[in-house]
């Protein structure tokens, strides 16, 4: 079953994924909480692929570096005087809107204006009478540029010397440090640096519950390699994506990649990639890959003034590496993540459940520990609760009759349920129950630590 945005919203909110923002000041435009689910979630995915690219990749090497840079950092890159959209406000409901998304979506996706210059996308507009999505208004103001980053000042006053950014992805903070982990981390080319943290853009248009945001978190590597291999090395990265999108559980159907053409490629890119999810508005951008040339390190190089040449020990020959970046959202990846996971099942006596069938490394708890009968139960279940909660991630749940604590769990994905009953006080054995196929097994109190071992391995 395809769920709605909004449905996918209400599910979240239900159970304690995610809450509006500053909910109880009725909310702050597109912020979202993460509640005890969602952060439990968001960690499971930063863990994954954390593990995948940095811990148990022997090629990369990790960081975790500044929100805030030295401001020359984004002059160096362009961001300062590049990182724009192009606004138009509606002048009749005060909407703003990215004047590239009105020509995109009014035309159905077929016109696409990245690329072109304010006055092409003005004219167009005018010429062909696009309204306003939210009012159905036509009395616009003219384009102007808008730079996504947010501004801040760092220290007691506001000067404009002391302006400073948070910055609009983590990539940059990579770069700074690339002679840092090169002469500490004993790497050499070909390796990568990996990295996971916030980004802030002020985005004109965010959206699609946490699809958009202001404030979002990004997982990214910028992987070094010689100049002449970095085509390999992007194939080579494209294919590790959508292996781990796959082992992540996302259906491969729900997986498409989007070569960009070479005439629409940032002046600095050799190769770029969209790897989509199939949203419920339709396939949408997951992660980007792209492969960079060496720009980011020459032009830090340049307006540092530092050396950020690579000193090749086999040839002896000096050069500023070319970088593959494969750079991913982490709540896109949540929100694909519950999109693709979540099912409404009918069972065979009619009834329907609800059931996220979530791989069970990502699921917010590991097992639920059920008395079966809260006055009868309670203390042998205590028990086992403490025998298992320092080795798994546990929900002790006693409350209700045992068929809706069992939807409970199937709701949120938890893959085991132990149920502790008379059988238990009697023999010292309880049930544990799976997920997707609802089967029990018996199994001595003993054994159980070990089971469960086993099968989170
Ligand atoms: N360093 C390259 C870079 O930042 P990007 O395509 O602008 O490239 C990479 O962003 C990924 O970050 C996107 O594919 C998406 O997953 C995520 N992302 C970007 N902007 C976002 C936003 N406003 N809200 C949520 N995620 C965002």
């Amino acid at each position: 079953m395809k769920y709605t945005i909004e449905q996918i919203y209400a599910y979240a909110k239900r159970y304690g994924f995610v809450y509006q923002g500053s909910e109880i000041y009725g909310g702050l435009a597109n912020t979202w909480d993460y509640g005890p689910l969602g952060v439990s979630l968001k960690n499971n995915i930063k863990n994954f692929w954390w593990k995948s690219f940095v811990s148990q990749n022997k090629m990369n090497v990790g960081l975790d570096s500044s929100i805030l840079l030295n401001p020359k950092t984004w002059e160096a890159t362009g961001h300062a005087s590049g990182f724009k959209d192009p606004l138009m406000d509606c002048k009749s409901c005060k909407t703003r809107h990215r004047a590239d998304s009105l020509i995109s979506r009014a035309s159905n996706n077929t016109v696409d204006a990245d690329g072109w210059d304010y006055t092409k996308m003005y004219e167009y507009i005018i010429e062909n009478k696009i309204k306003c999505p939210n009012c159905g208004g036509f009395d616009y103001t003219t384009i102007r540029e808008f730079n996504l980053m947010f501004k801040t000042s760092q220290g007691v006053t506001t000067e404009s010397n002391n302006e400073i950014y948070l910055r609009p992805e983590t990539a940059q903070g990579i770069f700074l440090n690339f002679k840092n982990v090169l002469r500490t981390s004993r790497k050499k080319v070909p390796f990568g640096i990996g990295q996971i943290g916030k980004s802030f853009r002020n985005e004109i248009t965010p959206g699609n519950f946490v699809f958009r945001t202001r404030e979002f978190e990004q997982m990214e590597l910028e992987f070094f390699c010689v100049p002449g291999t970095e085509i390999e090395w992007f194939e080579y990265w494209k294919k590790f994506a959508n292996d781990f999108l796959v082992n992540i559980g996302l259906k491969p159907e729900n997986i498409k990649f989007y070569d960009h053409p070479q005439e629409k490629l940032s002046f600095y890119s050799n190769a770029t990639t969209d790897v989509l999810y199939n949203f419920p508005w339709g396939f949408d951008e997951l992660w980007g890959i792209a492969s960079r040339t060496d720009y980011d390190l020459k032009r830090h190089q340049e307006y540092s003034g530092e050396n950020l040449e690579y000193l090749d020990p086999n040839t002896n020959e000096s050069y500023i590496p070319y970088v593959i970046e494969p750079s991913l959202g982490v709540e896109r990846l949540f929100l694909a993540v519950l999109l693709d996971a979540l099912e409404e099942e009918e069972l065979e006596n009619q009834e329907t459940r609800t059931l996220l069938k979530i791989n069970k490394h990502l699921a917010p708890y590991q097992i639920n520990i059920l008395p079966l009968v809260k006055k009868y139960h309670n203390e042998e279940a205590l028990k086992i609760y403490d025998l298992l909660s320092s080795s798994f991630v546990a929900f002790y749940d006693d409350a209700g009759n045992i068929g809706r604590r069992y939807r409970r769990a199937d709701a949120i994905g938890t893959p085991y349920c132990i149920t502790i009953d008379d059988e238990t006080l009697s023999n010292a054995t309880v049930t544990v129950r799976e997920r997707d196929s609802m089967e029990q097994v018996r199994i001595s109190v003993s054994l159980l630590k070990d089971y469960l071992r086993n099968l989170f391995e």
